[in-house]
């Protein structure tokens, strides 16, 4: 039995180095596929042997335990905030009021203020014990089931001179990159967008699901120590010891002595920082010996010892001329502001997201209001506070509205949900156009056409439903102002060919609210067959790995209309795929479950598209381009240098064919 408990030690230490090595010094020392290997093998051991099991194991990242509600915890040290400055002349205040106070040599530690969610994580005997949110400062959220699943917090310390207890705090963020991917698919799916990357850190932070935190891959940062034994008595020198713990520290923080150091420092970051990851917001300045931080205190609210300096958002005030409102496919509705043209970064700005009713009543927008837009990372600028001492009189207060922009029917919104949806289905114009535009879209049946192409047909009232396109004739759409007889035989021709689709695009391409692509391969593979999954109960649909309640509900509900069921059974009879071929059943596994492959390059053993299809048959998900969600890019010969260099730095491990094939052996 020992040597077992030994075996699986060791197994544990070597995966946390890796993990270190991986997630906190970005500099990987083996291949991700031989870390899978030794991650499954000390799986294995651990579910063989339960009697060693250990709640800070690397094997429990992937979050296991579902929690139903936070634990309020009272912090040890009460979690206090910094006082902000915003000028230069109010940070040479801060400077001489230190002077003064200390009257004697002090050292500056000058660091990135990490714009995230803070956490106060306690570690005992080199093991995180408990992760706080701050809550009101006093007590907080005792959310360590997801801060386990955070791969750049170390669950076990490394080395052997940390003291017994301590407390470490920072910030939890998620980089923009996954920010970007999670709003893209949400906006697919026409879910309600994250306002920023700290919305949505601190939104994951606070799921029920730890599954869900660990996917959606937060990283941190740790800027400060607090317990009786730290092993020296200046912070930055604590910082680099807790660096050597397996803590990521910002390789930002910089020790300075004179004004000059600390303003040449936040010249340089205010630039900087657009090329980080992560949001920053500002710079944070902080005395460095911990005796002089004592001497100086504590104001009512904030240490006399640091202080803030944000950085000037790139912010411009213009008018809102209306709000106007879209209606999507599934009869989302999306409010956008329509602002007096101004100049932002290079860019004129006409329209800003308001994201959902819940962003319009927090600004208490009116019409006419002198608004501020602002660019974060994301692409659509926002709005992000009003200057009220501009509004008029009679301004009136934007209200949401309460029925559709488009057909006049009332809107209709979930418990728990921010979006409010236009519930006429079948015969809300943007809806109908939008469904039969998303069913010929290239991932789902890739039928030659677009936006305007779909406008003039349903204007036309040659279609109606996504059906209607398979008895469409050529003849008839040749008439059409604007097209040639050319063009309607090739459309005609490019719906003929799409009967050969397979299924799982099929079913993605009925366009099922919450049922994006990955959902469909994954229901096809549990119910080979659109008559079995017609079928399904709920309690059927939530045992499918995935598939939680608000999507079985969906499909329940899709097919509990009659319209949807004529509009499948005509498809049936036009020869659609609504089933799984027997190939593909046969030769499916889920070795690949999980994983994202991008195919790079020329193979010998077999072609792209063999790859492609065996990525899929093994439960993996092929995609174009190299992300921060990418598990592996499959290079062959002639790997292109600018998809190298991305690989390299997201650390995406490259792997060749006879790797992969090792994989799905
Ligand atoms: S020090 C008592 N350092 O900004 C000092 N805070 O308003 C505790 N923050 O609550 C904070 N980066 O959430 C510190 N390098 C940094 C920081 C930082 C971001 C956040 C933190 C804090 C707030 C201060």
């Amino acid at each position: 039995m020992d040597h077992i408990k030994q075996q699986i030690e060791a197994l544990r230490e070597e995966l946390n180095t890796h993990n270190y090595n991986y997630y906190v010094l970005s500099a990987p020392t083996i291949s991700d596929f031989e870390f899978d290997k030794k991650l499954r093998e000390l799986t294995d051991l651990e579910e063989q042997y339960p009697e060693f099991n250990d709640p800070n194991s690397p094997t429990q990242r992937v979050g296991s335990d579902i929690n139903k509600s936070f634990k309020q915890v009272k912090h040890k040290y009460p979690m206090l905030s910094l006082g902000n400055t915003y000028s230069e002349a109010e940070v040479t205040d801060f400077y001489n009021r230190v002077q003064k106070g200390l009257n004697d040599e002090f050292e500056i530690v000058c660091e990135l203020k990490y714009d995230g969610t803070s956490i106060s994580l306690t570690y005992v005997n080199g093991e995180l014990t408990q992760a706080v949110t701050r809550g009101d400062g006093v007590e907080g959220d005792d959310v360590t089931a997801n801060v386990r699943t955070i791969r750049s917090i170390p669950l076990k310390l490394r080395g052997n001179d940390y003291p017994a207890e301590f407390e470490i705090r920072g910030e939890i963020l998620m980089p923009w990159s996954v920010f970007d991917a999670l709003n893209k698919e949400r906006a697919e799916q026409e879910e309600a967008l994250f306002a920023n990357p700290r919305n949505a850190g601190s939104g994951t932070l606070k799921q029920q699901d730890p599954k869900i935190v660990a996917a959606r891959k937060l990283d941190s940062f740790l800027y400060y120590l607090l317990g009786d034994n730290l092993p020296t008595d200046r912070h930055y020198e604590n910082l680099m010891k807790a660096r050597d713990w397996g803590f990521k520290i910002s390789t930002a923080t910089k020790k300075c002595k004179t004004l000059d150091e600390i303003f040449e420092y936040i010249r340089y970051w205010d630039v900087e920082r657009k090329n980080l990851p992560v949001a920053t917001d500002g710079i944070v300045l902080k005395v460095n010996s911990l005796t002089q931080q004592k001497n100086l205190g504590y104001t009512s609210k904030f240490p006399r010892w640091a202080i803030a300096f944000k950085f000037q958002a790139e912010k411009e005030l213009t008018t809102l001329e209306s709000v106007s409102y879209q209606v999507g496919r599934t009869g989302a509705i999306t409010p956008v502001a329509n602002l007096k043209p101004v100049k932002l970064s290079g860019t004129i700005v006409k329209r800003a997201s308001l994201y959902n009713e819940d962003y319009i009543n927090s600004l208490d927008l009116h019409l006419n209001d002198q608004v501020y837009v602002e660019k974060g990372g994301e692409i659509i600028p926002k709005i992000t506070a009003v200057d009220t001492s501009k509004r008029g009189m009679f301004d009136e207060k934007v209200f949401f509205i309460k029925n559709c922009p488009e057909c006049g029917t009332p809107l209709t919104k979930d418990e728990g949900e921010a979006i409010y949806y236009c519930p006429n289905e079948s015969s809300c114009p943007p809806q109908i156009k939008g469904r039969i535009e998303h069913f010929i879209t290239r991932k789902a049946m890739n039928i030659a056409g677009g936006t305007e192409t779909i406008e003039h047909l349903y204007n036309a009232g040659l279609i109606h439903n996504i059906a209607d396109l398979y008895t469409l004739k050529w003849q008839d759409v040749s008439r059409l102002e604007r097209w040639a007889e050319k063009s309607a035989k090739n459309l005609v021709e490019s719906i003929k060919s799409s009967v050969l689709v397979p299924y799982p695009r099929v079913l993605f391409a009925l366009g099922i609210r919450y049922v994006g692509e990955t959902v469909a391969k994954k229901l096809a593979m549990a119910f080979h067959s659109i008559d079995e999954l017609m079928n399904a109960s709920i309690h059927q649909l939530t045992e499918v790995d995935e598939i939680g309640d608000r999507i079985a509900q969906s499909i329940v509900k899709y097919f509990s209309d009659p319209e949807n069921v004529a509009v499948v059974e005509r498809l049936k009879e036009y020869g659609l795929q609504f089933s799984l071929s027997e190939e593909v059943i046969s030769q499916r596994t889920d070795k690949l479950a999980g994983l994202n492959i991008v195919i790079s390059g020329t193979f010998e053993i077999h072609s792209r598209d063999e790859y492609k299809a065996l990525i899929e048959q093994n439960g993996g998900k092929n995609s174009g381009s190299i992300s921060s969600k990418t598990s592996y890019v499959l290079a062959g010969d002639n790997m292109g240098p600018a998809k190298l260099e991305k690989a390299e730095k997201l650390g995406v491990p490259i792997i060749n064919e006879e790797e992969f094939l090792k994989m799905i052996e």
